[in-house]
């Protein structure tokens, strides 16, 4: 197994390229299945949760081509309707193939995703949702399996205790865009990642009107034809970047976004004091960690800040000085990164679904295990900015959702390796 060696105290500085989303990359290789002509799907992130869903993909029946490190071809020209544990219970994602698959056979069976160390994430709404569509879904054996003969269009409200659904608004979709009649989902999830699924199934063929909206109404048709598609960027992977550079006192520069994905960021960091220089495409951002103030956020369904910048910002505001208050409304337990932050020296205090952080002056390198993607990526910004040098364990997590991290950092003067964990020094890996 790999980790990362990261030698603190270093501020990024220059200009980073960001990938496409992983979170519309996955949800769209799904929508591949929704037709039996060809799709070229660029922009793609080369990461392991990509390749893990080609996989699924061929599994499936469909050939799957990659083209380059970012683009692939996909064409689903037979198709079978079962999705296995062995291979559902790696990546949560995998879920939606469930509306695909009954768009597209009017039968799934898709085996139920496994646990997820970030709290419990029950899909009851997914089912709600494809009921409403007319569907039998039964849970059999551990697989959620649907009969999907009877599809139709229907009004179906998509609003559970914590919001939205992200891959369950993906689902509804894409299970409506074959559905005779017309469906209109409410408290749809009005995420970018869902905005670009919209976009790609309409160049098919589909006909939604309102995604990136909580109303979204489709007229079911009867056949999709094959498209091109790049995938939006990544607006997580640049908010972390942003993070970053505010933690270790940077100055760098993102081109080729879209800045108004990261308002909620932007406006907390500008609470806090920073002054983000947003262009059209670009954001540049130069602070002084010790100028800025504590902030409070609330994780919240787009547009709302979201909470895979949740563990970042916790990183930041480590080291600005006075009390924080980070409350966690979407996954209440998702704080895997606070004992990992604490074993650098961090002051944070988990009450229900908040963390209260008193910022110190600065933390310590130590060695820290990666236990999800974004408590990872808090862990990697931590250790820029720590006194010394850290070892960050399991890196494998980091590599689902960030395209080589460690690549994009050194293009950002930074010292950080990429090393097998035989060469961690001998007294590291007892404490660890
Ligand atoms: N929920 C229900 N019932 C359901 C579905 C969801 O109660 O049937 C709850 C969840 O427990 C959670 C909330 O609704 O409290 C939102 O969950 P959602 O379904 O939106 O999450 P998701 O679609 O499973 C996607 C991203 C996550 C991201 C969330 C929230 C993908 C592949 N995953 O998950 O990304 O945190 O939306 O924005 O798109 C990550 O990239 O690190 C990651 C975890």
């Amino acid at each position: 197994m790999k980790v990362f060696r990261i030698v603190g105290g270093q501020a990024l500085h220059g200009s980073v390229p960001i990938s496409g989303a992983k979170n519309a990359a996955l949800p769209i290789f799904a929508a591949c299945l929704l037709t039996d002509q060809p799709c070229t799907i660029t922009n793609v992130p080369d990461l392991s949760d990509i390749r893990f869903m080609a996989e699924i993909l061929e599994h499936l029946g469909a050939e799957v081509t990659r083209l380059d490190a970012n683009s692939w071809r996909i064409c689903a020209r037979e198709l079978k309707c079962v999705a296995p544990y062995e291979l559902v219970r790696q990546m949560r994602a995998s879920i939606c193939l469930l509306g695909p698959l009954v768009g597209r056979m009017r039968k799934a069976r898709v085996s139920f995703p496994g646990g997820c160390v970030i709290g419990p994430r029950p899909i009851d709404l997914h089912i709600k949702g494809l009921r409403k569509l007319g569907c039998q879904v039964e849970i059999e054996g551990g697989f959620i399996v649907v009969d999907a003969s009877e599809l139709r269009g229907s009004p179906v409200f998509l609003g559970g205790r914590n919001g939205s659904t992200v891959t369950g608004t993906a689902n509804m979709i894409m299970a409506a865009v074959l559905a005779p009649g017309v469906t209109v989902i409410e408290n749809a999830a009005a995420e970018p990642e869902v905005s670009d699924l919209c976009e790609m199934l309409v160049r098919m063929g589909a006909r939604i009107q309102g995604g990136g909206s909580h109303s979204i109404r489709i007229e079911g048709v009867s056949s999709l034809s094959g498209t091109t598609h790049s995938i939006i960027p990544d607006r997580i992977e640049a908010g972390t970047f942003l993070l970053a550079a505010a933690m270790t006192g940077g100055d760098i520069q993102l081109n080729g976004i879209i800045p108004s994905h990261n308002s909620a960021l932007l406006d907390r960091l500008e609470a806090a004091g920073a002054r983000p220089d947003v262009g059209v495409d670009s954001i540049r951002l130069c602070t002084d960690p010790g100028k800025l103030r504590p902030v409070d956020i609330i994780t919240m369904p787009y547009p709302g800040f979201p909470t895979d910048l949740q563990a970042q910002m916790c990183s930041l505001m480590t080291v600005v000085d006075g009390i924080s208050i980070i409350t966690e409304r979407i996954y209440p337990n998702r704080f895997m990164h606070v004992p990992e932050l604490q074993r650098m020296g961090a002051d944070i205090s988990i009450e229900g679904s908040s963390a209260i952080i008193k910022g110190t002056s600065s933390l310590s390198g130590a060695p820290v295990m990666a236990s999800d993607l974004r408590a990872s990526a808090a862990l990697v910004i931590a250790a820029l900015a720590a006194r010394g040098e850290t070892w960050i364990q399991r890196v494998y997590h980091i590599d689902r959702g960030y395209e080589r991290i460690d690549e994009k950092l050194r293009m950002l003067s930074v010292t950080i390796e990429r090393l097998p964990d035989s060469e961690m020094p001998a007294s590291i890996k007892e404490i660890a």
